[in-house]
């Protein structure tokens, strides 16, 4: 077969590191349709460069992604300028067939504190340019700081038009708290992967994913969304995964059916390199046999240290068989463990430095102990799944906040909008830190200002100061004196179009740990 000799030709020659120009000719011919199709990415910027990222796939939902089984290589360039008339990086990376046809380059070198532009070509064939910002030095003293949080981007629930309006806003960089893709099957009925209804709006191609083709796939169909590529080409992104990039509340090596942990393993790890090949990480992220490294720590110049944290591959299992519970002897496991003991210390010996002027804890479920109470239940009841259902480590983790007076914890998961005091002693003692936690891109649908039951829930969690059920992301401003979070929402998902607000700011002066209405 034609295909099959050229596919090898074209793979012993680029594999002798050879990239002759009759092999790009070939490559080119490999291609049915534009190989650029999922976009390009930038990630976890540092003060000297940032990983940029791009996947070849010319029929993305084909097998392979419609690519010949061998690796390819793709020239890249990093520019000074939007039109790249000054070049200051380029090179050129396999995109290889164990990964997908994804490449991931470690860009260094770079000035601090700058934008960059950068592309990819393969052959004949371009990709859209993409911006990143390098961060300032962290021995840089800088006054001001604008970054995104975003994330739970459920495809059938809704369209990603706040992601076309998180690419027009002026952001240093961009921190998405997982749920980049929902696992579930097709559905294109008016219920929810909650249970819950919902209005449809487009459907998961295939059904719920178990093999690496299958979240491959899913990614491929997600990636091709032109509001999803607009925002990944405007600004570099801090990825981290929450549960639903696997399965949803899965904890550890734990899965929701209670399948062998052995078998869940194998779950685990495809959607772990599907991740993986569709994301900006550095190599330092790798996925392995043990799991997948992703908590780690960037330094934006003496301002702020930003600790990104994993808080569902080192979790003990819910108590209380997870979901929404009254209180069990659960709740009180001495031994239980959200971050695991590692990641703890790690985190505890960063916040001991007092290195920067704001520490903010990027993650993913909410801290604060909320009472979910919205009728006549007689009893508190909370989130098995976030750090209310963990009391020794969530109390463990305030004790160490407290005196910093400098703590901000960002958080996703909920799909609405929160802002609270992280207090001491189950939300009744002194507070140490604040909590904004974002709402959702698309899942949970259209949504509305205030949700069933928003009013009781304000009134049992004297600790929470707002709560809003629309889709959007949130902007923090950051000075040295002042924190200001922006909760940015659009009035509908269901349809295009919709434009973008303000539904509320809050500010946190620095050295007093409570939240004022902007
Ligand atoms: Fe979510």
């Amino acid at each position: 077969m034609t295909l099959t000799r050229r596919t090898t030709l074209l793979g012993l020659t680029t594999g002798a590191g050879l990239l002759a120009a009759p092999a790009i000719l070939r490559a080119q011919q490999l291609f049915a349709a534009y190989p650029f199709r999922l976009g390009i990415a930038a990630g976890d910027p540092a003060s000297d460069g940032f990983v940029i990222w791009t996947r070849l796939a010319p029929e993305p939902l084909e097998r392979h992604g419609g690519m010949p089984m061998a690796p390819i290589s793709v020239d890249w360039q990093v520019a000074s300028d939007d039109r790249f008339s000054t070049v200051v990086a380029k090179g050129s990376a396999f995109a290889r067939p164990e990964l997908a046809h994804s490449v991931h380059v470690e860009v260094g070198g770079l000035s601090p504190d700058r934008p960059y532009w950068y592309r990819f070509s393969v052959g004949r064939e371009r990709s859209v340019a993409g911006r990143a910002r390098t961060l300032p030095l962290a021995s840089t003293a800088i006054d001001r700081l604008r970054f995104g949080v975003c994330g739970c981007q459920n495809y059938e629930d809704g369209l990603f038009t706040a992601y076309r309006h998180l690419a027009d806003e002026d952001l240093a960089f961009v921190f998405h708290y997982g749920d980049y893709i929902y696992e579930g099957r097709s559905s294109p009925v008016p219920v929810g992967y909650d249970g819950r209804p919902r209005r449809f709006v487009r459907a998961h191609e295939g059904q719920l994913l178990f093999d690496l083709d299958d979240y491959r796939r899913r990614y491929a169909q997600y990636k091709m969304d032109a509001d999803l590529q607009a925002a990944h080409a405007a600004h570099a992104w801090f990825p981290t995964f929450d549960d639903h990039e696997v399965e949803n509340n899965w904890v550890g090596d734990i899965d929701q059916e209670d399948d062998p942990p052995e078998i869940f393993a194998l779950r685990r790890a495809a959607a772990f390199q599907a991740y993986y090949e569709h994301m900006p990480f550095r190599r330092a992220a790798f996925p392995g046999p043990s799991g997948m490294p992703i908590h780690r720590r960037a330094k934006v110049g003496q301002l702020l240290d930003l600790h990104l944290l994993d808080t569902r591959q080192f979790r003990s299992d819910q108590p209380c068989d997870d979901g929404f519970k009254a209180y069990c002897a659960g709740w009180d496991d001495p031994k239980a463990q959200v971050m695991g003991a590692s990641q703890e210390a790690w985190l505890t010996t960063a916040l001991k430095e007092k290195r920067a002027r704001w520490n903010a804890l990027a993650q993913q479920v909410m801290v604060m102990p909320l009472d979910r109470r919205t009728g006549a239940e007689p009893a508190p009841i909370r989130n098995m799944d976030s750090w209310g259902g963990y009391n020794a480590p969530r109390e463990r983790l305030l004790s160490r906040l407290k005196g910093l007076n400098n703590v901000v914890v960002l958080t996703g998961d909920e799909h609405q909008n929160f802002a609270g005091e992280l207090r001491l002693d189950g939300g009744r003692g002194d507070a140490v830190a604040v909590e904004f936690v974002g709402t959702s891109i698309s899942s949970g649908g259209d949504g509305a200002d205030t949700r069933k039951g928003a009013d009781r829930i304000l009134a049992n969690n004297p600790f929470l100061k707002f709560s809003n059920d629309r889709r959007g992301y949130m902007t923090c401003d950051v000075t040295p004196e002042r924190w200001e979070t922006n909760f940015r929402v659009v009035e509908h998902v269901s349809e295009p179009g919709a434009a973008i607000a303000t539904a509320a700011a809050f500010t946190v002066e620095h050295g007093a740990p409570a939240l004022h209405r902007a």
